[in-house]
């Protein structure tokens, strides 16, 4: 495939569907959002790519901000303990606000995000997630635009890291032992 091949044991979900995905996703929220302003919170760094996509493919105008967040505590596993790295730079009492993520993993990131923004009072809080992986959920979050449900692998590309590197893959990829064990 590139140069990370070898790190990789398969494609899981690939440039063209993707891009398929964020097509549809981006159709739905010029529905739900029509004659309103939409604000797109992308939570970086992962969701840079899905961002970026995902507000291209829109036809509404919308304005975008980021956020920084970092869940720490024991090891690579989310404790659901989260820092902010990066706030809003806007403040969003009374806006409708879309976050957009790459991934819900256990979910305990973003049930603290929304908690926390929720508390600074927008008009409408909603998600956008490309990928959710349900056998590692440990919350239940009310998501209202998934592009996949993925098995609870180690996947990698699209904005998703294993230890900052495969970011700039195209596809979404299934990391390959070796390379975490
Ligand atoms: C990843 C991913 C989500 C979060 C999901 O971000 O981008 O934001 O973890 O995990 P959870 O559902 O188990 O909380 P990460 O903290 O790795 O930061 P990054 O986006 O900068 O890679
Ligand atoms: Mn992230
Ligand atoms: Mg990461």
């Amino acid at each position: 495939v590139n140069d990370m091949g070898t790190d990789l044991t398969k494609v899981l979900v690939t440039q063209e569907e993707i891009q398929a995905k964020i097509e549809e996703i981006a159709a739905e929220i010029d529905r739900e959002y029509e004659g309103k302003d939409l604000l797109l919170v992308g939570v970086l760094k992962g969701a840079v790519m899905v961002m970026a996509d995902l507000a291209r493919a829109l036809h509404s105008p919308v304005k975008m901000d980021w956020m920084a967040v970092s869940s720490y505590g024991s090891g690579t596993q989310s404790s659901g303990v989260v820092r902010i790295l990066k706030d809003l730079d806007t403040d969003i009492a009374g806006k409708h606000v879309l976050v957009v993520e790459d991934i819900i993993d256990s979910g305990l990131t973003l049930s603290w995000l929304l908690s926390n923004l929720s508390s600074r009072g927008p008009a409408s809080l909603r998600v956008a997630t490309l990928l959710r992986k349900p056998e590692a959920a440990k919350v239940d979050i009310d998501v209202q635009h998934v592009g996949f449900d993925i098995p609870n692998e180690f996947v990698v590309g699209y904005g998703l890291d294993y230890a900052e590197r495969y970011r700039n893959l195209p596809f979404i990829g299934t990391l390959a032992e070796h390379v975490y064990a």
